[in-house]
């Protein structure tokens, strides 16, 4: 085959981010709002890179492209690529906001080359090559973003129980917004092992409330149950705030959802910076949020409707 090609769209964590890093529940969804494409051949005289982020030979990518660089030295290891090769990135998913751009680039990388080498992809052998890349990107993933990216349904994930489909299925659109500030998914995963040293029961305590509110809106979502969803976001950030990982940016468009009609409102991914998510009634209600959050600072919006959940 004389070119490959992958695909993969960003993720939601609709709840559970950082408590899940401790093995507390989290649901997410692979967000078909944004994307991510690589193509791969052949190419003359080096391997060379091209994306918005650098271009030029692979051997000269910046330290900071190192889990790109390691994914691939497996997948060449693993597939003999044919080298040198030419490998274009595409991506419509804003780096470092929550949105999992870092997991979507190495599993649109891997879907190519195995596209290229004409090998069938199955969720388990994509996920193998893509931890080697989180790895290197998050210092201590767990594994959510990976996960919910290679596949295409919502999840609920724990850490090393793993994943279950769960139908994300209620009268409810979710507003994203994007503060346009770049999170710090690492510096804040490990400000809050420091705290977990520190203080530790206090810590342990509100990490596992941030479990137990996943648990719960997992029953509001089966039982179609927006206010009580919107409720348990509320107290998620309340919690989230207390470990360190909002911002004023977020804590800004989160307040200023709250006060124009949305159900609910949190920061989603890493925080420090990046996304944050708002549940509004309705289509209607949350295309006005949508302007609203622009208004008031957010770079982008995008609005997905829960109960038509099309799947990527
Ligand atoms: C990042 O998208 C989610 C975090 O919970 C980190 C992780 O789970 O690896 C903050």
């Amino acid at each position: 085959k004389s070119i490959g090609m992958g695909y993969a769209s960003g993720k939601i964590i609709l709840m559970g981010e950082h408590s899940v890093v401790y093995g507390e529940p989290a649901i997410a969804f692979p967000f078909s709002g944004t994307g991510i494409q690589a193509t791969i051949r052949k190419h003359k005289l080096e391997s060379w890179i091209e994306s918005s982020f650098f271009h030029g030979p692979l051997s000269e990518a910046p330290t900071t492209m190192r889990n790109v660089t390691i994914l691939l030295w497996y997948l060449v290891k693993h597939f003999k690529i044919p080298e040198p090769f030419y490998l274009k990135v595409e991506s419509s998913i804003p780096a470092e906001r929550g949105m999992g751009s870092s997991a979507a680039v190495a599993v649109a990388i891997t879907r190519a080359v195995f596209d290229w080498m004409e090998e069938p992809t199955t969720q388990k052998n994509v996920l193998y090559f893509v931890n080697q890349a989180e790895a290197v990107a998050h210092g201590n993933p767990s594994g959510i973003d990976a996960t919910t990216i290679s596949g295409t349904e919502p999840i609920l994930y724990q850490k090393e129980i793993g994943f279950q489909p769960f139908q994300l299925n209620m009268d409810a659109y979710l507003v994203v917004a994007d503060t346009g500030i770049k999170g710090q998914t690492r510096k804040a995963v490990r400000d809050i092992a420091k705290l977990m040293e520190l203080r530790p029961r206090e810590t342990a305590k509100q990490i596992k409330s941030l479990g137990r509110l996943t648990q719960q809106a997992q029953q509001a979502i089966l039982k179609n149950q927006p206010h009580i969803l919107g409720d348990c976001m509320n107290q998620a950030q309340g919690l989230l705030r207390l470990l360190g990982t909002s911002n004023r940016h977020l804590d800004h468009l989160i307040e200023t959802a709250l006060n124009h009609e949305a159900l609910g409102a949190k920061l989603t991914g890493g925080g420090r910076g990046g996304c944050m998510i708002a549940l509004a009634e309705n289509e209607t209600s949350g295309r006005q949020l949508q302007q609203i959050l622009l208004a008031a600072g957010a770079r982008n919006t995008w609005i997905e409707g829960l109960g038509v959940y099309a799947h990527v």
